[in-house]
């Protein structure tokens, strides 16, 4: 069954905190749960991803982002 909305995940563990993972979720809600995106996407936090390196870490459907950044995730999210 497919989701009505993209899920999007992101690692609230303590590397990823560190690397402001808070931060990153406040701006992101706030783009992404306006126009035009506004109803697109569901956010749910999770545990350590394994990734602490490339804190903070993120995923959108099946694509990963390292060093996760409100503009990397815009740009993948405006590609067709
Ligand atoms: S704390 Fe985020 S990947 Fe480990």
């Amino acid at each position: 069954m497919k989701h009505p909305r993209k899920l999007v995940f992101i690692c609230t563990g303590s590397d990823c905190k560190k690397s402001g993972c808070k931060q990153l979720t406040k701006v992101l809600k706030e783009e992404l749960c306006s126009a035009p995106f506004k109803g697109q996407f569901k956010f749910v936090k999770t545990k350590c991803l394994d990734m602490c390196k490339s804190a903070p870490v993120t995923i959108i459907g099946d694509h990963f982002f390292k060093k996760a950044t409100v503009e990397k995730m815009k740009e993948y999210i405006k590609k067709p």
